[in-house]
């Protein structure tokens, strides 16, 4: 077959790209009004646009522990998350603390996490993946009076909220990704946002030393961004995902990434695109609920984070299947019958060969989050999705775990 829903993405509309492309020209040396979208979106009193969320991650943990005195430098993290949150602690030169993870909710093992020595700490991320927001009133228990910085890195969760807050804003300060896999894209970018004034003076001085994009990173990006639209769409996208040198769906640990502030470009993208944003959401929660109620609790896959009457905005649905082998077997036939399946992350974090000396806790039990990245994979829950997919899918997974 030739058609391939790619496993995440953002579909964008030739209207679209015409309305980047003119409000680029026409804008040429005027701001945008992304940064007022985002502090809407995520109730924050500040927000600053970078070319990365780990370049974000990266400046605030700068400004953190230059606000600490330098007296604490470790950094806690789930020991399964994205590879780039570990890669921004070690880019700024300071040490990962890893946290065991849940696979049922994949949260943190909040036991392993109460017990752990927080006297070198600076500061916590929580989990906060694919749309399931952290519980923050457990994370808040199990590190009372350690004076830790909380950072919520709602990459995966920018539209959600817990108890009311806005997700961006639950920690002391939060950064966000426009990659293309998230709720809202740039092509590729990320944002810092605090309504603290201590740490946004701090973040404002990192920011003022950032190096402003060569004018070629633009073109780069406006080339890439076009491709990406165009062959994000199922009947094209089976070309980018068997091309290798593209690595789509690669997760590499690079501490070598550039920091720089968001080009005007990728600021008029995120406006235009932001003005889907809604509809983006509503359309991964109504398309993850009928997956998930099609698919919970038959031939033993089972949906971290989801239950019946929840309506979550997974940016991906997670699945656990009941071994590797039959994830593995599950991305495999899911392929075959066009619906791009991931295995996401491909080992638990303590597990990256190169990031051994930045790790303080190496001999810890990590052994849910090893369980989670062998027996997880997601499904694709963007626009592009049919509901005949999501019966095909419904399909090949029950006739797999037969
Ligand atoms: C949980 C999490 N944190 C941080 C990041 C880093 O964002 P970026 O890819 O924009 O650098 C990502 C990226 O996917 C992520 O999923």
């Amino acid at each position: 077959m030739l058609r391939l829903v790619p496993p995440a993405g953002i579909p964008v509309s030739v209207t679209d790209i015409f309305k980047i492309i003119s409000a680029r020209i026409s804008s040429a040396d005027k701001k945008t009004d992304f940064e007022e979208t985002i502090k809407k979106i995520t109730g924050a009193k500040c927000c600053w646009l970078v070319n990365s969320g780990r370049a974000a991650n990266y400046l605030i943990l700068k400004s953190l522990y230059e606000l600490s005195g330098k007296a604490k430098n470790e950094v806690v993290i789930p020991a399964y998350t994205c590879f780039s949150v570990p890669a921004s602690i070690a880019k700024a030169g300071l040490k990962i603390r890893l946290v065991d993870i849940e696979p049922n909710n994949l949260d943190y093992d909040y036991d392993k996490l109460s017990r752990c020595d927080f006297s070198k700490s600076l500061a916590i991320l929580p989990v906060n993946l694919f749309g399931i927001v952290s519980d923050w009133n457990k994370l808040r228990m199990a590190v009372s009076d350690s004076g830790l910085y909380f950072v919520d890195d709602s990459a995966q969760t920018l539209g959600l909220s817990y108890n009311g807050v806005k997700c961006g804003s639950l920690g002391d300060v939060g950064f966000l990704s426009f990659g293309r896999g998230k709720n809202l894209t740039t092509y590729s970018g990320g944002a810092i946002v605090t309504s603290d004034d201590k740490i946004g003076d701090c973040i404002e001085k990192y920011m003022r030393e950032l190096p402003s994009p060569n004018p070629l990173v633009e073109l780069r990006i406006l080339t890439e961004f076009l491709f990406y639209a165009i062959m994000m769409r199922p009947w094209l996208y089976r070309l980018p995902a068997v091309l290798p040198f593209l690595g789509l769906g690669k997760t590499v640990y690079d501490e070598g990434f550039a920091v720089e502030s968001m080009t005007r470009l990728q600021k008029t993208i995120g406006t235009i695109i932001s003005g889907n944003f809604q509809r983006i959401v509503q359309i991964r929660a109504s398309n993850a609920s009928r997956l998930a109620k099609g698919i919970s609790n038959r031939g033993g896959y089972s949906i971290p984070g989801w239950n019946t009457g929840a309506a979550i905005p997974f940016i991906r649905l997670p699945i656990l299947a009941k071994d590797e082998s039959t994830r593995n077997l599950a991305v495999k036939r899911l392929f075959h019958i066009g619906i791009g399946a991931s295995a996401m992350y491909p080992s638990a974090i303590d597990e990256i060969p190169s990031i051994k000396e930045a790790l303080v806790n190496l001999t810890d039990d990590f052994s849910g989050a090893r369980d989670v990245s062998r027996r997880l994979f997601t499904l694709p829950t963007h626009a592009y999705l049919t509901a005949n997919d999501i019966d095909n899918i419904i399909a090949c997974l029950r006739d797999i775990g037969k």
